[in-house]
């Protein structure tokens, strides 16, 4: 993390779990563990059907609510879709974007999480970025190439400063609900060359203002190593995101991470 330049963001992401029913005791018994004083942005990203009740349910409190898609249409014949329009008038603030399950099992292409992308930010809805290769690319050796590629398509067209309000998610596929982390070294290594993409196709400032997520089977026990990486600001948590005590331990996790010096961020070249 490095507070200096970016936000830190813990962001749930339910899938499609949970009932509209529970959103209500769910939010009042994650605001009595999470810590008194503001340490990041909490996101709850839901389904569809839950928004309206979590939306009502954060209401006064420090948690955000999220979109976990959108359509690229802005209106019209698109049965079962539903647009940025939609999701603002329920008062959504970020929403994620080419999450593998997405990209995986509803055809979500490079070019669609690009349209979209440009379209949050217009109605001035936060994007979450997902990128991450499979077992295979890792294996492969791929995995830098690969994750730059989506970065560089998911970003294109932007201004420095639309950059600067995207958020990126690193999330290696075969860690997604496997219980298999990154280690924090892979992590760093990947989110730092996430950094350095956008430091190339922009500028040093531009690329120390964003913030990059880890995704991928963090949790309760793995999210202080985690959290401590200079180019980690945060986490996007599928399973952990659904018990308020482990969502709350990872919130709290952004509190005793240390923050990290701009001094020795300049020195390694990273992290800034
Ligand atoms: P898990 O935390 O369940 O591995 O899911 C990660 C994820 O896909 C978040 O978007």
């Amino acid at each position: 993390m490095n507070r200096k330049y970016r936000k830190t963001i813990i962001a749930g992401n339910w899938k499609m779990n949970k009932l509209p029913s529970e959103a209500r005791s769910f939010v009042d018994e994650l605001r009595a563990l999470m810590p008194r004083t503001k340490t990041c942005d909490t996101v709850i990203c839901a389904p569809y059907a839950i928004i309206p009740n979590l939306s009502r349910a954060i209401k006064d409190s420090r948690i955000a609510v999220g979109a976990q898609d959108v359509s690229t249409h802005d209106s019209g014949a698109y049965t079962g879709e539903v647009n940025i329009a939609m999701l603002s008038d329920l008062g959504v603030k970020y929403c994620i974007v080419g999450h593998s399950e997405r990209r995986a099992y509803h055809g979500e292409t490079d070019t669609d999480v690009n349209v979209k992308v440009h379209k949050l930010l217009e109605a001035g809805i936060i994007p979450i970025i997902c990128v991450g290769e499979s077992l295979e690319q890792r294996e492969r050796d791929l995995t830098i190439e690969f994750v730059a590629y989506q970065v560089k398509s998911a970003l294109y067209g932007l201004e420095p400063k639309d950059i600067k309000r995207c958020v990126i998610a690193y999330e290696p596929i075969w860690a997604i609900g496997t219980g298999k982390t990154a280690t924090a070294e892979q992590a760093e290594e990947v989110c730092g060359a996430i950094r350095a993409v956008i430091r190339s196709m922009f500028d040093a400032r531009v690329a120390r203002a964003v913030s990059i997520l880890y995704g991928g089977s963090m949790n309760a026990k793995n999210c202080d190593e985690l959290l401590a990486q200079p180019d980690i600001d945060g986490g996007l948590i599928g399973g952990a995101s659904l018990k308020t005590a482990d969502f709350a331990r990872i919130i709290t996790g952004t509190v005793s991470a240390p923050p990290v010096l701009p001094e020795l961020n300049r020195e390694e070249g990273r992290g800034e």
